[in-house]
């Protein structure tokens, strides 16, 4: 008996798709089945509408994974200048924005279009508002037991994503699948997330909400030199979303506020030549005011530095250059870009993303254990490991 379809597909997001055009341009039957209204949601809201798509400067460090290796060949296979390629063939108008990251010059929906067109050109099928209520191994592959009816297909793709921004469609169906077929998961938590704070802490930055400066983070041997963004919640900015990926609860963050800067020695040699001078004014000089104002009051520092004794400089410092901060949570997956852990890599193929036992089955993108760094990294897994399975489902 043959199946309804070569390849079925579930999840309609950026791997999902690009696996999905893969597999049809080899002259495979494909269906992208979604139980959204619309296919690529994440990709539409990524990027502050604009979506960074890759970025040039990808490499395997840039990921977050169990199994570290595992991510290599396919990142390989499939480059971020194969994507920039595939993105330019369509006519996008792109630029770099930070080193390496590329966004849309207009509209993240030119990513999606991108895919949309490539599946249609593929003859990929995508049918939205699907549900899947039970998936069984048969003889032939799968038979999906689905909202319109019962499908059979010879190879079926996760690509259901993480848990992140539910509202959104997330789910955790990916993961069920993966224990029905006796698959190991890595605990998930919520990454490239703000951070909450503790009352005190947050009550005392709340007037600086809205304010950004660069800083030097760091927490378990990892550190991101990039901004810090109070807001009213807590902490977020790049620094912050990437320092979450490393960071877990009761895990404190050390924050260096002037990473540029030789902050003792500064405060020595200002001592020297302008004794008048305060910490308030050095610090009004190399943070944003309001930040430098409430820094300054929250530590009292007062008086001109001629009445600083050398062990009170290093406490300045310190306090400058590691700020310890410990915070109360995460804003947890209501607001995380991505989520980390998920399906053990251990038990999949790294050339074709296949469950090693049971080579028909594929897991790609974001469901499974391998997460990227903030600035397009987590596209490019998803491109690369679509691809990866699209050549062979
Ligand atoms: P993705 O989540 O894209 O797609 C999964 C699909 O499966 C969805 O369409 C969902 O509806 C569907 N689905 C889920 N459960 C289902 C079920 N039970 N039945 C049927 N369908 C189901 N990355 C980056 O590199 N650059 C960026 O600029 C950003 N920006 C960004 C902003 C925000 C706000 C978020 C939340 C995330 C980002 N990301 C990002 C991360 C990026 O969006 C993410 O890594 C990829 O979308 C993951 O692609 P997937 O295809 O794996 O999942």
């Amino acid at each position: 008996m043959s199946s309804d379809y070569d390849v079925i597909i579930i999840g309609a997001g950026a791997a999902g798709l690009m696996c999905a055009a893969t597999a049809g341009y080899r002259g495979r039957k494909v269906l992208v089945i979604d139980h959204a209204n619309k296919p690529g949601k994440k990709i539409l809201m990524s990027g502050g509408g604009r979506c960074n798509f890759t970025n040039l400067n990808s490499t395997p460090a840039n990921f977050l994974s169990d199994n570290p290796h595992y991510c290599i060949s396919a990142l390989k296979r499939y480059t971020p200048q194969d994507f920039l390629e595939l993105v330019e063939r369509h006519g996008v108008e792109h630029e770099e924005k930070a080193a390496g990251q590329l966004f849309c010059k207009d509209s993240a929906k030119d990513i999606l279009n991108v895919l949309l067109t490539e599946c249609e050109w593929a003859g990929a099928e995508i049918r939205l508002k699907t549900s899947v209520s039970g998936v069984q191994g048969i003889d032939t592959g799968y038979k999906l037991a689905t909202s319109a009816g019962s499908l059979t297909c010879e190879s079926l793709v996760i690509a259901s994503g993480g848990l992140s921004i539910p509202t959104m469609g997330a789910t955790g169906f990916g993961y069920d699948i993966a224990r029905q077929f006796g698959l190991t998961l890595l605990p998930t938590r919520a990454g490239l997330v703000p951070f909450t704070l503790h009352p005190e802490l947050k009550e005392q930055l709340a007037p600086l909400s809205g304010v950004s400066c660069p800083v030097d983070v760091s927490c378990r041997d990892q550190h991101f030199r990039e901004p810090m963004l109070v807001t009213h919640r807590g902490l977020s900015g790049p620094s912050m979303l990437q320092i979450s990926s490393y960071w877990h609860p009761g895990d404190e963050l050390t924050v260096d506020l002037l990473p540029a800067n030789r902050i003792h020695e500064d405060l020595l040699s200002l001592r020297k030549n302008k004794p008048q001078s305060t910490v308030g004014h050095y610090l009004g000089q190399h943070l944003p005011k309001r930040f430098a104002q409430a820094y300054n009051d929250m530590h009292g520092w007062t008086g001109p530095l001629q009445g600083y004794k050398n062990s009170d400089l290093e406490q300045v410092a310190e306090a400058l250059g590691q700020w310890h901060i410990k915070p109360a949570g995460t804003e947890g997956y209501r607001t995380a870009e991505v989520t980390l852990g998920g399906v053990d890599t251990r038990q999949l193929s790294s050339k074709t993303m296949a469950v090693l036992e049971r080579p028909n089955l594929y897991f790609i993108g974001e469901v499974v254990d391998v997460t990227g760094h903030l600035g397009g990294h987590n596209f490019q897994w998803a491109w690369a490991s679509g691809v990866a399975a699209g050549n062979v489902a």
